[in-house]
Order: C-alpha cells, then structure tokens, then sequence
C-alpha cells in the first residue's frame, strides 16, 4: 500500500509538495498535506479537520470537530492507532488514499482510507462534516466518505445501519474512555430486518432498545413524535437499511452520540456554544433491558417498578417483593391452545416487547394477525407493526414476551394470549377498566376525568346560562357535584359567557400579562369579584399539555403563598384558568422599576423572600406531592394588595417522586434562574428550584435582575454576563463588602446583620453543585433563626465559563431560547 512517502513526502518536498496554509481551504489533491497544526474548514467554517489531543492524553489523533465547539470530536480517524507525541501528516498517496503517517519522514502508514488504487482523487470536507474521497477529474465519482465509518457520533445526514451491497455496517461505537478513542465495548445499531430498531450493546450484552419503528416512532422512545426541530428517515430498500436524521431549522448542529458511560444522546449545539441533551437513553431502571425479566412490565411512575402481565404472576415471589425483577412472571393459567379456549387481552400503552423472536408481516391486517396467531399455540402476543393511518401490519411473538415497559402516553398497544377463562376473571374483576387496564396513569385518568366532567358542564351550563348565574347567585359550580372520584378537589367551574362579559370579550385593555401558555385578563365578575383569566393560546402545540398540568396541579395546592385557582372553563377548544386577582401584579414590576423600587423597603422585601420560601417548601415537601416548579422568578411571583407573595404559573411544574432528580429533554424555565446543571443537562431535582429561589432572593436585595445587560456590552455573552453578575455579588461575599450588593433605592434603616444573612443564605442556594445547596425546610430555617450559623457559601454555578465572549446579542438569546422552547419536546412517562 503506497503512503505519503512514496509519493515522496520529503524527496521533492519543496519543490511539488507545499503545505495547506493556515485555514487554505476545504480541499486536499495529491500534492498537498497537512501538517500537524494546520487545518481543513469546510466552505461555511463550520467544521475543522486537523489533529488534535483528547483531554488528558498527549497522543495526536486526525479527527473532524465544529469550529464553535473544538472540544468535542465527531470522527476519529486513527482511532486506535495513536500517532504518540509526534506531528502526524495526512495526505493522498500515490493510490489515490488518503493516509495518515507519523510525519514526513517517516512513511509507516498509521491510517489509511483502505482502498484499491483509484488513480488521482482529491479529498474535500464538506459543511455536512463528511469529509469525502472523489476522483481528481470527477468531484461526483464518490469513492470514501468519513460518513460510512462513524465513530461514537451520528450527524445529520449520516446513515446509521447495514449497507447490503457492500456487506457494510454503519454503528457508533463509544469511545474507550474520555482519553482514548479507541473504540470501546458499547456499540449502537439499527438492526432488524423488517422492523429497524436501536439496540446498544455492551459487548454481547444487550443494554437497550428502542423498540421496533412503528412508522411514526420507535416503540420505546415516545417523545421523538414531539420534536419539531428534527426530522427522521428510516428506509429499509434491497440495498440497505438506515436511520437518519436531520434538522428542520438551518444553522442548527445536532448529533446522536454514545458516550463513555452507555449513555445515548441527542444533542443539539447552543447559541451558548453548550451541548444541549434533548434525549438520551437509557435513561432509567425502565429502559434497561429485561429489567422485569419474561412477560413482566416495568412503569417507572409505579414503586416497585416492576409487575407482571395481567394473567401472570411472579416467578420467584421472594426475590420479587425484594424488587429482583429478572425472574420474570409465569401464567397463572395453562393456554388452552384452542381458537375458542384462548383470546387476547389488549395491553396499552407499552412499548413492544424484544422481537428478537418474532415474525413481521408488514402488508397483513391486524384482523388476520390475530386470526393467524391464534392458530398457532406458540404465538403468545400480536400487535401492529405500522401505526400510520390506522394501523396495519402484524408482528407475532413466539414465546417469552420480554423487555415491555409501560408508558403515559405515545405508547402501543400489545395483543396478550391469555385462556378465556383468565382474560374473563380479568375484566370481571375490572370492570370499567376492560380496556383502559392497569396502563394508565391514575394522574391522566384523573386529568382526562376532570376534563371531560368540566367540558359536559359548560356544555350543560351553556344551555342553562340565566338560571345557573341566578340559581347559584354567581357563575360557579363545582364538578365534584357529581361523580368525581374523591381524589380530585373540587374544580369550580365558570361558565363561558360570564368569562367573556367579565373580561369585556378579552379585550385587549384587560390584558394584565403574558404566562407560559397563554395570555391573562383582568375580569370583573358580576359579583363584583376581581379575577385573573389565563386563556389557552390556541396555536400552543404544548399549551394544551400546560394547561392539564397546570389546572391538575394547581388544583391540589392549597397554601397562603401560592396563587390560588378559582375555576377553570372549557367550552369547545377555548381553555381558560381562573384565579384570584392580584392587585400588585407581579414582583419584577416593582424590583426592576427604577420609579417603584423605592416602594419596597426592607421589610416587605424579607416577607416577601420568607412567603416564597415558604411556598417552594409547601411544594418541595409539605403539600402531599413532591412538586418541582421549574420557572421561579421575579415575574412568576405576584403580590396581594398587603404585598404578601404569592408563586403561580405552573404551566411547567412537574410531580417528582422522592429524591430523585429528573433529566427533560425539554428545558423550559428562564435563563438567569436556571441551574447549571438544569440548563446544560436537563437534571432537574427540588435543588433546581433552590438555585432560582437564591438567584430570586438575591435580585430582591440588589433589586438589579440577573443577566441585565448594560446597553455598552450588549455583545457580551449573556450566560458570562449572569456569571459575572453572580460572580459579583461572590466577589462582593468574600470582600466582606457584600452589603454594597443591596439596592442603592432601598429606603433605610434596614437592619444590616439580616441583610447580609440573606445575602449569605442567597448564595448557599446559587452554589455550583446541587448537592451543596439547602433544601427548602433549611433555607427557611436559617432565614427565620437569626441565631443559627450558616455554613461559608461555595462558588456559585456558571462562575466559571468556557468561552465568556462568544458574541451574541441579547435579543438573539431570547429568541432562540424560546424558539427551543417551541420545538424541544416533553419528556413523556417519567
Ligand atoms: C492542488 O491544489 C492547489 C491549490 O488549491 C492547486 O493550485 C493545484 O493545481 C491542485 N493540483 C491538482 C493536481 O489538482
Ligand atoms: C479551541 O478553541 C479555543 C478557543 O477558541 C482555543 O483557545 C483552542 O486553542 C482551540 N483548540 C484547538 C485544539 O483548536
Ligand atoms: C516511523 O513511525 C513508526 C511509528 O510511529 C515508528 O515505529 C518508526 O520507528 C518510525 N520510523 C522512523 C524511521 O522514524
Ligand atoms: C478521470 O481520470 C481517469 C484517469 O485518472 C480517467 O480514466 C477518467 O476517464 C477521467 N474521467 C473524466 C470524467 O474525465
Ligand atoms: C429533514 O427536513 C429537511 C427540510 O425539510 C430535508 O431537507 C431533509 O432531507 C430532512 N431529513 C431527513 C433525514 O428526513
Ligand atoms: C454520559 O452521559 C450521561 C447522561 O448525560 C452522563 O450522566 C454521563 O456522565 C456521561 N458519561 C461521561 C463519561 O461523560
Ligand atoms: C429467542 O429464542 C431463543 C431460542 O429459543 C432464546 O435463546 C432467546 O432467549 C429468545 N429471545 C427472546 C428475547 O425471547
Ligand atoms: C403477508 O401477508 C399477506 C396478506 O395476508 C400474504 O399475502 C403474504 O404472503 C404474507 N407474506 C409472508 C412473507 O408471509
Ligand atoms: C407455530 O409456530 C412455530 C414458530 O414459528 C413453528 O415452528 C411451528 O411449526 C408452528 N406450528 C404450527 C402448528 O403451525
Ligand atoms: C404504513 O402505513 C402507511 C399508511 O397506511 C403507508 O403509507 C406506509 O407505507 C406503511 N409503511 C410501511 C413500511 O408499510
Ligand atoms: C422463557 O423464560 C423462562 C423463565 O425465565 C426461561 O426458563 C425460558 O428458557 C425462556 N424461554 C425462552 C425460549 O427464552
């Protein structure tokens, strides 16, 4: 195999062979190479070729990475064959390859490209990040590209999955360790023949699935039906079979990628230059494989996670209640084995179980699916295997159904064999729950339950407008009148035309300001009463699951700070909540006014810090859910005419279970409030609501907001500017001088040893580390006990940052990171 040097890297070195200059271009022909240190850029100047070093190892490796963010590489070339310390060279030999050796003099080929001679041929990295081989005199004669050989990364257009005509296969495998590209043990592909699906292996070790493709999704990952942002294109031809993805937005660099850990993710580049994770999998006890062992079902909203089918029942009972899964469960009943004496119990919402052991019939209607699964005795479940426009298709198990997990939503529906006998004694015992089965959420059960009682009551109340209003002396009724189950709290309802006239038809003089899913009104009820109405917008894709969230939450909250819901209404596809009406709006109203600042003297200010204290505790702890509100801020806490505080907007807020933290695809909340971890990652715990709580407590003392901007270095990155800011009230902390950090506009006397006691507590809550930070029950602790030591505070989060100038404006800021908040998807079934 030629080389470099045969082509005579350092014989006729200066006379026909000159090195690329600094950023020359995207193109390598036979005479050129490239050098240690010097570069291809892809025509745009997105993406770099070059060699680089891992963190913490000193070996040189060719590789491609986006210009914007050099620390992360996409393609490795020699990924195990490290060039050491010395300055490697890549160039075209005299076969038409490109090869990589250990440096001009030396032609020990290191990498090489791997084909047969194909005469002259020239190499070009392109804006997709593909760096290609053509012939020298025909640029569209592809004959290699880095896009068929990944290493631990898909990008958009890239193709994942066998290639039949060159008997190929195109897998990510993760790096060995963050150091050391090699390719390790963990490999993702698409396999499955007739129904592509994502398995990640660790070794021989089955780790994860996906789930089969069902037409819209994988089975496994109904989130990926919500994103706006990507596209994806699975094809199965006689030549090959791919997963690919691509994004619907320009400008927009996203990767699938593998990490050391076994970890999947989707990721997309912000304008912060940070890799934001929309997905990634496995993503708990549920998606890893078989976790509840044959024909059990894993729900991650259920403790213990695992259960068994209906009709089955633990194999090992002992090991089963001591939460030791993998047994699996066994039938209670025998199959008869007869079309009469057996049937099929519909299981929904679930992700299908392994087909390994299965067969597909793409063209076959469910009907003759089941006929044909019936006949056979070893064919234990059926389903669909299109969704799209009804369902069609069939997949047939045979034998042990494993690897189901259960969904809220987006999930499949499964087709069980079980005897007639059971699946009898099953929908006996159940009644109503014939179809919907265990496979529901209590909580969407419950939502779908208020939801339809509260749409027949306006519809009902509609027709009886007059005599309601007079009858009850005011527009308000409650859906628990009837069969509401005695779990959901009374929900008033407003009928639709008392909400209309009271708000002057939504006029746009009542509008008092803009929540997360919709606008508000001020109203005047006919009684007099003062309310808020919040209106679905209606062109809100996630607005409708908001307004669930927010309605069924709220609903269950009851405490003097958190503003209280009246009533809700819903007449065809207007949704509207009602609540109390604040007179003082809301807190940012005043603290960043530099005309009304001065209202708030020191002692309305420390209520106001204790009252939302107190109310993030009421919603961390004390209420019977563990709540997570996700968007605390100035803006999202109004104040009574007495100016006690009050937190709303739960459009984003989500029920937690214990301790844990949660990891979302979709990031909502509001930068400046949000925890590191929780904007970079998507991990959010109470102990995210603790940072924006320390962020809040201290805007309220300087009365400065976080992230402003001052108009003379409005290029400055806004994460930097917040850390700086942070940083200063820091610096301020460690200067002893903290008590500089208190609003130059606060009318005085203001009792200094509890100012600076707050300023010190609003740091502990900013700490980098979650873990670091009080819970709720101590910060109220320490705010309310003068007398308690607090611990010294460490650096708060984003104190440190990468790239503090990357320039952007802060408008553009803004709207890119509500333009993610459009397109990022909900993370279903927690
Ligand atoms: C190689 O590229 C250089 C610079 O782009 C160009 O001047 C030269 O003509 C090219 N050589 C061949 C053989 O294409
Ligand atoms: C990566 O970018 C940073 C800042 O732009 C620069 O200091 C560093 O040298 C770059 N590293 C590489 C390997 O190009
Ligand atoms: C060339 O490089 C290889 C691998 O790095 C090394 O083993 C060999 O000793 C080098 N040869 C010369 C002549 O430097
Ligand atoms: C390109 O060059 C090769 C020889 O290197 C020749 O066989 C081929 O016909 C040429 N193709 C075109 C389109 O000129
Ligand atoms: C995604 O959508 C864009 C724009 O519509 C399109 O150009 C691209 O081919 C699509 N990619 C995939 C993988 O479907
Ligand atoms: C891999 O990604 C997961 C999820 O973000 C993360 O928890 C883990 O630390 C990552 N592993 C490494 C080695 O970076
Ligand atoms: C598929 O069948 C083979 C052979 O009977 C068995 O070893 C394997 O465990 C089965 N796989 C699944 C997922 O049931
Ligand atoms: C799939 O089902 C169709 C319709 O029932 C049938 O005609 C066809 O032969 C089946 N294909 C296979 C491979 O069994
Ligand atoms: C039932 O299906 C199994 C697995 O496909 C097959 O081996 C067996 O022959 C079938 N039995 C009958 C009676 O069709
Ligand atoms: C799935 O069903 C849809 C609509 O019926 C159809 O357009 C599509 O081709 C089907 N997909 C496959 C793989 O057969
Ligand atoms: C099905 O599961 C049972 C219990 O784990 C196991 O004994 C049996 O071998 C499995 N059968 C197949 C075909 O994998």
């Amino acid at each position: 195999m030629g080389r470099c040097a045969t082509f005579s890297c350092w014989s006729i070195l200066f006379v026909t062979l000159f090195s690329l200059s600094h950023g020359a271009g995207d193109t390598l022909n036979q005479s050129q190479i490239i050098e240690d240190g010097q570069f291809l850029i892809s025509t745009s100047g997105g993406f770099v070729l070059g060699f680089f070093s891992p963190a913490n190892s000193g070996n040189r490796y060719l590789g491609i990475w986006l210009k914007s963010s050099n620390d992360t590489v996409l393609w490795v070339a020699n990924r195990d064959k490290p060039l050491g310390h010395s300055a490697g060279v890549l160039c075209i030999d005299a076969g038409g390859n490109l090869v990589v050796t250990p440096g001009k003099a030396n032609d020990t080929t290191i990498w090489s490209s791997g084909l047969p001679n194909q005469g002259s041929t020239a190499a070009r990295l392109l804006d997709s990040g593909n760096l290609v081989l053509t012939s020298a005199n025909d640029s569209s004669n592809l004959l290699w590209q880095s896009f068929d050989h990944p290493s631990d990364t898909l990008l958009a257009g890239m193709k994942l999955g066998p290639d039949y005509k060159t008997g190929t296969d195109r897998f990510l495998t993760a790096w060995r360790s963050p150091a050391d590209p090699a390719p390790g043990n963990l490999v993702l592909k698409l396999s499955g023949r007739e129904l592509p699906e994502l398995l990640l292996w660790e070794g021989q070790r089955l780790k994860y699935r996906s789930g089969p493709w069902n037409g819209l999704r994988f089975s496994g990952i109904p989130e990926m039906k919500s994103y706006d942002m990507f596209n994806f294109t699975i094809k199965t031809t006689q030549d090959e079979m791919y997963y690919e993805f691509g994004t619907t937005k320009p400008n927009i660099y996203a990767r699938l990628a593998l990490n050391t850990s076994g970890v999947v993710q989707r990721l997309a580049l912000s304008n912060w230059l940070s890799w934001n994770a929309f997905w990634s999998a496995p993503k708990d006890l549920c998606d890893d494989y078989a976790t509840c062992g044959p024909y059990g079902v894993c729900d991650v909203n259920s403790s213990p996670v695992c259960d068994c089918l209906p009709g089955f029942t633990p194999t090992y009972p002992n090991e089963w209640y001591m939460r030791d899964g993998n047994g699996g469960c066994v039938r209670k009943k025998k199959l008869e084995c007869t079309a009469r004496g057996d049937g099929f119990l519909l299981v929904q919402q679930v992700k299908l179980p392994d087909t390994a052991n299965s067969t597909v019939n793409i063209s076959m209607s469910l009907a003759e699916c089941r006929s044909l699964c019936l006949q056979n005795c070893s064919c234990t479940a059926y389903a669909s295997a299109n969704v799209t426009g009804g369902r069609s298709g069939c997949i047939m198990w045979w034998g042990n159904l494993t690897d189901i997990r259960k969904f809220v939503s987006n999930g499949q529906d499964l087709y069980l064999r079980l005897p007639a006998s059971e699946i009898d004694s099953i929908t006996r015992n159940s009644p109503e729950r014939r179809t919907v089965a265990i496979f529901f959420s209590i909580a969407v059960v419950s939502a779908l339950l208020l939801f339809g009682l509260c749409g027949y009551y306006c519809f009902w109340r509609k027709r009886k407008v007059t005599k309601v209003i007079t009858v009850e002396g005011g527009a308000r009724r409650f859906c628990s009148d009837t069969s509401m189950s005695r779990e959901d709290p009374d929900i008033p309802l407003f009928n639709f035309e008392a909400i209309a006239s009271a708000t002057k038809d939504f006029s746009r003089d009542n509008i008092i300001g803009e929540g997360g899913f919709g606008i508000v009104y001020k109203g005047n009820l006919e009684d007099g009463q003062e309310v808020a109405v919040k209106r679905l917008s209606l062109h809100c894709v996630h607005g409708v699951d908001g307004f669930k969230n927010e309605v069924v939450l709220i609903a269950r909250l009851q405490h003097r700070n958190l503003v209280r819901l009246l009533g809700c209404c819903i007449r065809g596809d207007e949704w509207m909540l009602v609540f109390e009406y604040m007179p003082n709006k809301s807190l940012d109203a005043f603290l960043f006014d530099d005309g009304r600042r001065h209202l708030l003297d020191w002692r309305k200010r420390s209520n106001i810090i204790m009252g939302v204290a107190r109310g993030l505790l009421y919603l961390h702890q004390d209420s019977r859910l563990r709540i997570i509100h996700r968007d605390l801020k100035a803006g999202n806490i109004l104040l009574d005419a007495d100016m006690n505080p009050k937190i709303s907007d739960f459009g984003t807020a989500r029920i937690i279970g214990g301790d844990q933290m949660e990891v979302t695809m979709r990031v909502v909340g509001t930068r400046g409030y949000m925890s590191p971890e929780y904007a970079m990652d998507g991990v959010f715990s109470t102990k995210s609501d603790v940072f924006s709580f320390g962020v809040l407590t201290l805007e309220i003392i300087s009365g400065r907001k976080n992230g402003w901007i001052p108009q003379t270095r409005s290029k400055l990155n806004l994460l930097a500017y917040v850390g700086i800011k942070r940083c200063m009230a820091w610096n301020l902390w460690k200067e002893d001088r903290c008590l500089e950090l208190l609003d130059d506009k606060l009318p005085c006397p203001c009792p200094f040893s509890e100012v600076s006691r707050c300023i010190q507590v609003g740091l502990l809550c900013v700490q980098g580390f979650p873990d670091d930070r009080p819970a709720m029950q101590q910060v109220v602790l320490m705010l309310g006990n003068e007398n308690s030591t607090l611990p010294h505070p460490k650096e708060p989060g984003f104190f440190s940052l990468r790239d503090p100038m990357a320039v952007e404006s802060s408008t553009q800021h803004r709207q890119s990171w509500s333009a993610n908040n459009l397109t990022v998807t909900k993370l279903e079934g927690r």
